[in-house]
């Protein structure tokens, strides 16, 4: 069998990183790779192309489209939460009309192929909005079309965006004379906060967690921005890595929706810090709330009801806090601080 061509943006970032060695190990897919920043040695070896460029440039995803037969889009690149909310109309640059770019080129694609692309889309538990502590406990896990009211420039991104792929699968175009919907297959992730040992994260509002980790193991002090009792939901980065593979090979008549929340673990901010602290003894964390930060935290969920995920494609996560904690997180963030040291 011929090898498959995947385009995956924002490949340099985090969840890039995981996602482009996992299926380098995998199959013999050529990986495409676009992101802002040339990618890194460790993604450049693992990829077919590495290209350095911005998925607002139209010409450029049209010159990707006029050499490549893309099989699949993983479409990573965003700015992430704290970041939008400090330059929202690029956030609507790069989050939306980025998406929007990639959307047409992959439809584009799928037509001139006469076969469905599938697109691959991280959203993230920035769509939900609660209005306030007490609704928030009240709550517990959300379902998917509960309380999507963001109050995020970035969780609205997402959210609009998530209904892009939607029409874009079910109703493009709708007025021509010839409509040819379902040619692209549209499926979207609602990732929760997402824990890597491999890298750092910049400009989530999720951050506090992994970044209590690498300041621990890298022997530096920690100002928490969230109060002791903040719980969101967080995952384990080999997980998400997974939940995105695994939704990508789900047979499409199994899938009941185009959206699909995943979980894993929801520890509070004083239980990360307690396991930080348990792993590296001399930590030096601290809780520091920033009232601003601390709002946007509150109005996402404790945690999320990934029931549909389970049924329809099998959504299990290997990794529950003990064994995030035991067997991923602390033995690699151990290795990589040793070795800088
Ligand atoms: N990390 C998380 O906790 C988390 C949680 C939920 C959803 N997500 C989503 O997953 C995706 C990947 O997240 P990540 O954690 O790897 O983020 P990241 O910030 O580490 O990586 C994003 C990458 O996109 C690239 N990029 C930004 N603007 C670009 C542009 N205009 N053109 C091309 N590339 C551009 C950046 O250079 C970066 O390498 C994002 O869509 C994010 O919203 C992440």
């Amino acid at each position: 069998m011929n090898p498959r061509t995947l385009l995956i943006t924002g490949a340099n970032g985090e969840i890039g990183h995981g996602l482009v060695s996992r299926l380098a190990e995998l199959n013999g897919d050529r990986m495409i790779a676009l992101d802002l920043h040339t990618p890194d040695p460790l993604i450049r070896e693992r990829c077919h192309r590495v290209v350095a460029g911005d998925i607002a440039d139209i010409a450029l995803l049209d010159t990707l489209a006029a050499t490549y037969d893309f099989a699949a889009v993983y479409h990573l690149a965003a700015l992430l939460s704290t970041k939008s909310e400090r330059q929202p109309r690029l956030a609507n640059r790069v989050n939306v009309d980025g998406t929007l770019n990639l959307l047409e080129m992959a439809v584009a694609q799928a037509r001139q192929q006469e076969r469905p692309i599938k697109f691959l889309y991280p959203s993230s538990i920035a769509v939900y909005g609660l209005p306030d502590l007490e609704t928030k406990r009240r709550t517990g896990k959300v379902r998917e079309d509960a309380w999507c009211e963001p109050r995020t420039m970035y969780g609205i991104n997402k959210l609009y965006c998530e209904r892009l792929g939607r029409y874009y699968e079910c109703y493009y175009r709708q007025l021509d004379a010839q409509v040819l919907p379902g040619l692209l297959d549209f499926r979207a992730l609602r990732f929760p906060g997402l824990i890597s040992a491999a890298t750092v994260p910049t400009g989530g509002t999720s951050d506090y967690a992994p970044e209590m980790l690498h300041a621990a193991a890298a022997g530096k002090r920690y100002a928490c921005f969230v109060r002791e009792d903040t719980r969101i939901p967080f995952m384990a980065m080999p997980d998400a890595v997974q939940a995105l593979l695994d939704l990508e090979a789900a047979p499409r008549e199994q899938l009941t929706r185009k959206v699909y929340n995943v979980g894993s673990f929801n520890p509070s901010a004083s239980e990360v810090a307690e396991r930080v602290r348990q792993a590296f003894p001399e930590a030096q964390v601290h809780f520091e709330p920033d009232a601003k930060r601390q709002v946007i935290v509150d109005s996402w969920p404790v945690d999320v009801d990934d029931s549909a995920a389970r049924a329809d494609w099998n959504w299990q996560p290997a990794y529950d806090l003990d064994r995030a904690f035991e067997e991923y997180l602390i033995p690699a963030v151990t290795k990589r601080y040793r070795r800088h040291a």
